[in-house]
């Protein structure tokens, strides 16, 4: 039987410091009801930029804890894949940060940019490279500082984003375990729609000069209404190709654990996916949206308050800047 890739441990970080709804109606003009009522989000955490901190503490701290429950040594990983778009700096990657601090061996390491999706293209690569041989143990890690590159002058993003990090170490299956791990994964993205959700400049299209560091142009743009309807159609699709792949149908799905961007984005698809409340995870509440973070964080709550355990069938479905989506399906 060919071997599967089995997600063995999982961890989370978050900030301890938290902005509630109300510390933004000192900031911007908005409401707690308005944010409450169109994203579900109550409070986030943030990294104290004080302590000078960075993704890759976030990503350390929850690495650490997804190696301590998979009851792996740092020195045993083969890969650490870190899904990012706040990376620590330009070059290096994170993951090589998070290999060093980490106190890993030498390691294949690389970042994935795929904005709210990155986690589940982790997902896929790790599983790639474990049901073809090249390695048996890798690390995925989904890491944002999304309030290092948020604009606290736009009502219509500020008030949706918060850091965090979660991490999951996946493994070659065991002899008579080839039954769990990641069944299916899919992924896409389209650049069509590359301006609705982007950092216009800073990059190498348009570097900082001393005339635009100061540009808001500098920070996340979102054009929420546009993306919102793609947003939606897509995780349905990716959802139901995964499903099919694995020849199990939504019935059989013990929880939905998507990308936590707007509890009305995460009730529609859980409608459209025919799955009832208490089958879909939602903890948007706590942590506002915290991109390629959000599912890792999501998982690892899931599994510590016992609402999923070994044996139990998860959807996974993402979706963000891009635009790229994707989703997995995976027994634990
Ligand atoms: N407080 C008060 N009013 C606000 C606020 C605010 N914080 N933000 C926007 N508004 C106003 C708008 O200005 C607008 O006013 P207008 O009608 O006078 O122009 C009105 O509220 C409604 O705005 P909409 O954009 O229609 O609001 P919508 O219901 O679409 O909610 C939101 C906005 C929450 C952003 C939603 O569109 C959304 O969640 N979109 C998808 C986000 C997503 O999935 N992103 C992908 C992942 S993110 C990533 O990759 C990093």
């Amino acid at each position: 039987m060919m071997p599967s890739a089995v997600i063995r441990g999982t961890g989370h970080y978050t900030p301890p410091t938290i902005l509630t709804n109300a510390d933004f109606e000192r900031l911007v003009d908005t409401s707690n009801e308005w944010i409450l009522e169109r994203t579900g989000i109550r409070e986030r955490h943030v990294l104290n930029g004080d302590r000078k901190l960075a993704s890759s503490d976030m990503a350390v701290e929850a690495a650490r804890q997804a190696l301590a429950d998979a009851q792996m040594s740092p020195g045993e990983l083969e890969a650490i894949l870190v899904a990012t778009v706040t990376p620590d700096y330009p070059v290096p990657s994170t993951a090589t940060v998070v290999q060093h601090k980490l106190g890993a061996g030498p390691a294949a390491v690389m970042d994935i940019v795929a904005a709210c999706a990155g986690f589940i293209y982790g997902l896929a690569v790790a599983r790639a490279f474990i049901v073809s041989g090249v390695y048996r143990n890798v690390l995925v890690v989904g890491v944002e500082y999304l309030t290092s590159i948020t604009n606290y002058q736009d009502r219509n993003t500020c008030v949706l984003f918060g850091d965090g990090a979660g991490a999951v170490v996946v493994t070659r299956s065991r002899p008579g375990e080839e039954d769990r791990g990641i069944l299916s994964t899919f992924l896409s993205g389209d650049g069509q729609h590359k301006d609705l959700l982007h950092i216009p400049i800073g990059g190498s299209r348009e570097p900082l000069t001393a005339e635009t560091v100061a540009d808001p142009r500098r920070y996340l743009y979102m054009d929420g209404r546009e993306v919102f309807k793609l947003a939606v159609r897509e995780m349905v699709d990716a959802s139901n190709r995964v499903l099919t792949q694995a020849g199990v149908s939504s019935e059989d799905i013990d929880m939905l654990i998507p990308h936590q961007a707007n509890l009305r984005i995460i009730e529609a698809l859980g409608k459209r996916m025919k799955l009832s409340p208490d089958r879909v995870f939602v903890n948007i509440e706590k942590y506002g949206n915290t991109s390629s973070a959000s599912v890792p964080i999501a998982l690892d709550e899931a599994r510590r308050s016992g609402r999923i355990h070994d044996g139990s069938l998860v959807l996974s479905v993402a979706f963000g800047g891009g635009l790229t989506w994707g989703a997995a399906l995976y027994r634990l």
